[in-house]
């Protein structure tokens, strides 16, 4: 017997139906990328062969979930879905009161205007595109508080999600505590490649606001993720459940967003969770001029059921161990073929540093936005650029220069095989190899909000 044959995991599914995928040719896609002036968001998907776009509503629903949709109780009020849902929220998530929301962003649209006051200070672990815009659309002033680390895509510490409590500290004595309302703390960062957020930080954080009065607000659309690094990589938690750990999360936090879209394994849904009545009774009056009545929030009653049952599957430890193990293997293979990524992995996809791919092209030239450009016209793989189109412009109008200028490869759940990984990694390596030719962008285009959904861009020459 030879007990050196190494013991491979696998999917904890098997498919009974698949969605048959389009190839495309180079000249066509060189046609496609073109009209949709350069932008991956612009693209039809008709005409993309792996979407690695978002993983956020694109993940594969169960036939348990599928079964769920047919249980949808369609009552304006009252959906017997809405309780199942306040259910799995309460005992799965651990938060008191919950308003669904069309998705994440409906969430913190209503939070935002219910918590933050004109000139509040909002601290958080990075920003998040619109997590951020909400808050400066309230009023208030996003500021940064991760750790260093997270903005080098370098350094291999474990935990890049992390709050540097002294910037938190400085801030408190520079405002004052009134003056922030809360500490908006994400899991699995997503703008630092899907970086968590360790327990150890979460209680000292936890610790430092209470002594102050501050409230945190948790983004918990990757939870389970950040639970999965908590379990691997943190002393004290390798014997814990991904359920435990989820649930240890949120135990120090006072409320959440969630873009259901993510971890929860749907592809419409989100909700705002609260601990505190008085912000659920804002909220819940809030959420009928926003969203739609306070039990369905803008989905219907079976978004609602595959919802709860999706959050369910979602802190499975096979689940989330095959998960985050396909992210793994994507960027293991794209590292032997030299590419340059954010490192360690992250939890949703493999952040390939356009700096340091592209070290030619000047970052007003949009290096990350050029990469995603060329491994679309490679390959037919669809990703997204997240450096300085994604950060966008300054309230006064200067643009935000992020340190990080990246192209995410999101990766959606339970959709692509370990055959999809290697024809994307030999893409991401086969640009590499001609990467010297590569020549950046223009932007032609600029809408006002969110500038990279719609922006348009024209080769140089
Ligand atoms: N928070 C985080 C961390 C997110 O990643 C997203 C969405 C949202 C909030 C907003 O949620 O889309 O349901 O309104 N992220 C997607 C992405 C769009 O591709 O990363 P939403």
């Amino acid at each position: 017997m030879n007990n050196n044959i190494k013991r491979s995991w696998a999917e904890p599914y098997k498919m009974k139906m698949v969605e048959l995928l389009k190839m495309t040719t180079p000249a066509h896609r060189k046609k496609a990328l073109a009209e949709a002036g350069y932008n991956t968001f612009l693209l039809r998907s008709e005409d993309v062969y792996i979407d690695l776009l978002t993983d956020s509503g694109t993940s594969a629903m169960s036939d348990q979930q599928w079964a769920g949709m047919m249980t949808g109780d369609e009552a304006y009020a009252g959906s017997r879905n809405y309780y199942h849902l306040e259910e799995v929220v309460r005992t799965i998530y651990g938060y008191k009161y919950l308003i669904p929301t069309h998705q994440g962003r409906g969430a913190e649209n209503i939070l935002s205007k219910i918590l933050i006051k004109k000139g509040d200070i909002i601290p958080g672990n990075m920003y998040f595109t619109t997590t951020r815009l909400h808050q400066e659309l309230a009023g208030g002033k996003f500021e940064d508080i991760i750790i260093d680390e997270a903005h080098d895509s370098e350094s291999e510490f474990p935990f890049k999600g992390n709050v540097d409590l002294n910037k938190l500290e400085k801030l408190i004595n520079k405002y004052g505590a009134k003056k922030i309302p809360y500490v908006s703390i994400a899991t699995s960062v997503n703008m630092a490649g899907g970086q968590p957020i360790s327990m150890k930080n979460l209680k000292e954080l936890r610790a430092l606001t209470k002594k102050h009065g501050i409230r945190i607000i948790h983004d918990m659309t990757r939870v389970a993720e950040n639970a999965y690094f908590i379990q691997q990589r943190e002393k004290g938690y390798e014997h814990k459940s991904i359920k435990q750990i989820v649930l240890e999360i949120n135990s120090y936090t006072d409320g959440a967003t969630m873009s259901a879209k993510k971890d929860a394994l749907v592809n419409i849904g989100g909700f705002l969770a609260v601990n505190e009545w008085d912000v659920f009774e804002e909220a819940r009056n809030m959420v009928v001029v926003y969203e739609g009545l306070h039990t369905y929030g803008g989905l219907a009653g079976r978004d609602m059921e595959a919802m709860a049952i999706g959050i369910g599957e979602s802190v499975n430890d096979d689940h989330i161990k095959a998960r985050v193990g396909q992210v793994i293997y994507l960027g293991e293979r794209m590292i032997d073929y030299g590419v340059p990524i954010v490192k360690p992995i992250g939890g949703h996809g493999i952040f390939v540093d356009a700096k340091k791919f592209l070290p030619h092209i000047p970052q007003d030239n949009f290096p990350a936005q050029t990469l995603a450009s060329e491994i679309y016209l490679d390959s037919g793989v669809r990703t997204m650029e997240r450096g300085i189109v994604s950060a966008g412009r300054k309230a006064n109008g200067e643009n935000y220069y992020p340190k990080l200028e990246l192209v995410r490869f999101t990766i959606p759940r339970r959709v692509y095989t370990q055959a999809h990984m290697d024809v994307i990694a030999e893409s991401a390596g086969r640009v590499y190899e001609k990467r010297n030719k590569v020549k950046g962008l223009k932007m032609v285009y600029e809408p006002k909000y969110l500038r990279f959904f719609q922006a348009k861009f024209e080769k140089l020459s």
